[in-house]
């Protein structure tokens, strides 16, 4: 790049300006650990206009916030937030309701209006908050008897929400009159797609009804929105659902149509989904990395057979229906096909009786789990968020943590794929930072990139050991911003705090990155008498219930 002498002085100008900002907060930082300006210096995107510096979120030189213990949303200073929709918010004009326990959110912005936009949010589960939803007390032990209206509220609450959003006063608000406000839920219809639609393994059925436990997902290059059911076996319980081989799926969605049918995606594989990141190999391929959120559970991507074209638009669905699962043995570093005819240790595999196991390939992707185990997938702890990093390709992992042999703090781990190529059948991989006291957070769950390839990292500490013995000292679950260059590689700030019993989850940045989209999930969630509520967020007026949500968050 050329640069005149008037560009230079502009130039100089802007560092001096960003220069000032860093000594200023450096005079009032109570900490050490605050972002190096360096960071600054990492910004990759167009040549900023001086709006841009002080409206963009990402790189920003912030006072980290000290671990906290308020009921409140809590962001660090300069930064606020607005509403965007809470649970039982009216969606569309027919009445729809915004679901409960707010987690992955994905924003499409409407291409001729800056002005309007969609954005997606799944509803993941009720557990210990079910009472404000359908009245059911979750902690009375004995038989499962919910009546019948409680479970249509059960399964009407879970799914996920389309929201119509418009810009007003420099801010996203809700449009509760949208023509496209949509709930899928947990009695919709889908369209099964893939190598089980049909099969004996599912009864022949190429049309299943509901999705639930929708924990994190994944935006598509065709912009669609894919959805993942992660712990749906508790939902078909309570329900009295007949069969749960109908859950466990990614799910993808048009937003844009209100009247399409949902699709359910097999070649995926069934098991605990919590989130899709979508790539391209440089070969052209559609790859997926996802993970299987349980403990002793396994890192999965998925390569399609035929090439991403973009001038398909969305008859690119189609890619996510024809290809190879593979799973990771972070042993060898390999990833191992789980197709019943490119792997002999499928085909021998036995079960109790001594049968094949295994028979078809939609008996594969049904019980994946087990296929991933007799293919040598190495059992880790929680894979949750996988997001691939936007300038080097490398794919990070949250492993939330592993009670069962010790690992309560989890880490973030970063796998290189050989040639950084994503259809590479070797990786290597490395500990990019842990869980502890040194890094200050536990358990990293969500993550997202800023387009300068800084992490936001959001905690999932489980609510029950909340301010307990080793998660005092963390205080809330809270945001962390990671830089992955620079001199504060690998060091976590913490960016936001939730209020009590809650989670925050689903970070997701506009394409201008002067929003970041995030859910409040279950506040309150360690609550036991319904009447006082550990948390009233957002209303906090008194008798109003806990209500997960989500908000934008911008520069104040
Ligand atoms: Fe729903 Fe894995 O968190
Ligand atoms: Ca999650
Ligand atoms: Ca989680």
């Amino acid at each position: 790049m050329k640069v005149s002498r008037s560009d230079f002085l502009k130039y100089m100008g802007k560092g001096m300006l960003a220069l000032t900002a860093v000594r200023t907060l450096d005079l009032l930082s109570e900490s050490t650990k605050e972002p190096s300006k360096k960071v600054q210096s990492t910004h990759t995107s167009s040549p900023k206009t001086k709006k841009d510096i002080s409206s963009k979120i990402p790189g920003s030189n912030f006072k980290p916030l000290k671990p906290n213990t308020q009921d409140d949303l809590i962001l660090a200073a300069g930064f606020t937030y607005d509403l965007i929709a809470v649970y039982g918010d009216k969606i569309n004009s027919r009445g729809d309701t915004f679901g409960y326990a707010a987690d992955f959110n994905c924003f499409f912005q409407f291409p001729n209006d800056p002005n309007s936009a969609l954005l997606w949010t799944n509803h993941e589960y009720l557990n210990e908050l079910e009472y404000y939803v359908t009245g059911y007390d979750y902690n009375q032990k004995g038989p499962n008897n919910r009546t019948p209206e409680q479970i249509e509220k059960y399964l009407y609450s879970l799914g996920g929400s389309v929201i119509g959003l418009r810009k007003s006063k420099g801010a996203w608000v809700l449009d509760p009159e949208s023509k496209y406000g949509r709930r899928i839920n947990g009695r919709s219809e889908f369209q099964l797609k893939g190598p089980v639609a049909g099969s004996e393994t599912i009864s022949g059925k190429t049309k299943v009804y509901g999705t639930f436990a929708n924990c994190s997902g994944g935006q598509t290059l065709w912009n669609t929105v894919l959805s993942c059911e992660e712990n749906y076996e508790m939902v078909v319980e309570d329900c009295k659902l007949e069969d749960s081989k109908e859950y466990g799926w990614i799910i993808e969605i048009d937003p844009f149509d209100p009247s399409s049918t949902p699709v359910k995606h097999t070649a995926l594989g069934r098991f605990s989904h919590e989130n899709a990141a979508l790539t391209v190999s440089p070969s052209g391929k559609l790859v997926v990395y996802m993970g299987d959120d349980s403990k002793d559970q396994c890192v999965y991507k998925f390569i399609s057979e035929k090439n991403y074209d973009p001038k398909k638009g969305k008859l690119n669905s189609e890619l996510l229906e024809q290809g190879t699962l593979y799973v990771g043995n972070f042993e060898k570093c390999v990833w191992v096909p789980l197709d019943l005819e490119k792997n002999p240790n499928l085909k021998n595999a036995k079960d109790k009786e001594g049968n094949p196991k295994f028979k078809t390939q939609a008996d594969v992707l049904v019980s994946c789990r087990d296929a991933a185990k007799a293919a040598g997938g190495t059992p880790m702890d929680r894979p949750e968020d996988l997001e691939v990093h936007p300038l080097d390709k490398s794919v990070f992992v949250s492993f939330t943590n592993n009670d069962s042999h010790g690992n309560f703090y989890g880490q973030i781990v970063r796998i290189k794929e050989e040639n950084s190529d994503a259809e590479s059948v070797r990786f290597e991989f490395e500990v990019f930072v842990a869980g502890g006291g040194k890094s200050g957070f536990s358990s990293p769950d969500n993550l997202a990139f800023d387009s300068s390839g800084n992490l936001w990292m959001v905690s999932d500490m489980t609510t029950r050991l909340l301010g307990k013995s080793i998660f005092k000292k963390f205080g809330n679950n809270g945001m962390f911003f990671i830089p992955t260059s620079g001199e504060d590689a690998g060091k976590a700030f913490q960016f936001a705090s939730a209020p009590i019993g809650a989670e925050l989850t689903g970070p997701w940045f506009t394409p201008d990155e002067e929003f970041l989209f995030l859910s409040v999930q279950h506040p309150g969630e360690d609550t036991r008498d319904y009447d006082v509520p550990t948390s009233r967020w957002p209303r906090k007026t008194k008798g109003d219930i806990p209500r997960p949500g989500v908000v934008a968050i911008r520069r104040a």
